[in-house]
């Protein structure tokens, strides 16, 4: 089946294509490699996994209700919209928000494949080249594993946000070399980072669960790749220099955040223009999607003070954002916090694979005894 007609509003049947800007460098240089570069490239290599074999694509989902949270995480819970919608309606608003939300992630994990091979083409030296070959395949995977998801499991999908496309854009057709890593792995991979981790912990559904725990397990290393190159690389800016990549960072964020307004999932559903606007106001209103928003930040916003953006101006627009606190998380513990999650699913699925092998066992002696 074409994931066109999973499409709830068309998307472009055409390729989407973003003019190449910048040079493909070649290195004869394959011995200065920078041990903590190389150290992540081994992890790169050792980490991969098969979502063929790792994820349990047996579990069923509901899509009206993938994630099994309650429904005050729905920006109109409560309000007179919500009271006036049927019970069909209210399923409606699940499912559409769920599909809305894993197309995203999708989109994105494509994007970030796109972004990665970038990065090996055009990054000067080879132990990065060779890093960033190991993230290519892991966005492969990632992208691979929602698309399953939606087809199989959700049913329903959404074209590219506008947002989305227009910061990958942006991204894409720099010539500078550290762009895509400032506009992939700091901004989308960080802000995504911060989703799939709210609904990993929220949600109660074993599938997404290990989907969104695995996924991120892998991007603990993206977002450590971003950082080690930058970082390295932005103390000798010039000033000029500095300021371009500040506005960058400034722009992506308010792009990052209108983002996740999402006006396409009320205006796919059945309601009148007003009934939408009514609707966009609780999203941009409600304590819930608030919480949801500066969460998302949670990642991007301390990794920009890491790489050394931290003038300021940057300073004040996420005051502005309502975010500059979340300067103060520690990403170290958070991304080990992240591996750690992942490794204890497995445990506890083997743990359990185990007990009812065991089970088995034991009932097929029983009957053989009978
Ligand atoms: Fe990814
Ligand atoms: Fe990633």
């Amino acid at each position: 089946m074409s994931t066109h007609e999973l499409y709830t509003i068309p998307a472009e049947l055409s390729t989407w294509d973003v003019e190449m800007a910048g040079s493909a460098r070649f290195t004869w240089e394959y011995d200065d490699g920078r041990d903590r570069m190389l150290s992540l490239y081994q992890k790169g290599k050792d980490k991969q996994w098969d979502s063929v074999k790792r994820i349990d694509w047996d579990i069923e989902v509901d899509p009206y209700n993938v994630l099994g949270v309650p429904d005050n995480t729905i920006a109109i819970y409560g309000t007179p919209l919500w009271e006036r919608m049927g019970e069909k309606q209210r399923q409606e608003v699940r499912l559409h928000g769920a599909a809305w939300q894993f197309s995203q992630f999708l989109h994105g994990e494509q994007g970030a494949m796109i972004c990665s091979a970038r990065i090996v083409e055009s990054v000067p030296d080879l132990d990065s080249k060779f890093y960033a070959a190991t993230q290519t395949m892991d966005e492969a995977r990632h992208a691979e594993t929602y698309a399953r998801f939606l087809k199989e499991k959700v049913g329903l999908a959404y074209p590219i946000n506008e947002h989305l496309k227009a910061l990958l854009d942006s991204t894409l057709s720099d010539s500078r070399w550290d762009m895509p890593y400032l506009g992939m792995q700091v901004l989308i991979e960080g802000l995504a980072l911060a989703a799939f981790g709210v609904m990993r912990d929220i949600t109660t559904k074993p599938l997404p669960k290990q989907i969104l725990a695995y996924v991120m397990q892998d991007e603990a290393r993206h977002v450590a790749f971003g950082r080690m190159a930058l970082r390295d690389y932005y103390k000798n800016l010039s000033e000029t220099e500095r300021r371009e990549r500040e506005d960058f960072v400034i722009e992506g964020c308010y792009l990052m955040r209108d983002r996740l307004r999402g006006r396409e999932t009320w205006e796919a559903l059945d309601l009148s223009k007003q009934e939408v606007d009514e609707a966009m106001g609780h999203v941009d209103e409600s304590d819930y999607m608030r919480l949801f928003r500066s969460l998302l930040f949670s990642r991007i916003v301390p990794c920009v003070k890491d790489i050394g953006l931290w003038s300021p101006r940057l300073q004040q627009a996420y005051a502005d954002m309502g975010v500059l606190e979340m300067a103060g998380q520690n990403l170290e513990a958070l991304m080990k916090q992240d591996e750690e999650i992942a490794d204890k699913i497995d445990a506890e699925r083997f743990t359990r694979e185990e007990a009812e092998r065991h089970e088995e066992v034991t009932e097929t002696i029983a009957m053989a005894a009978d």
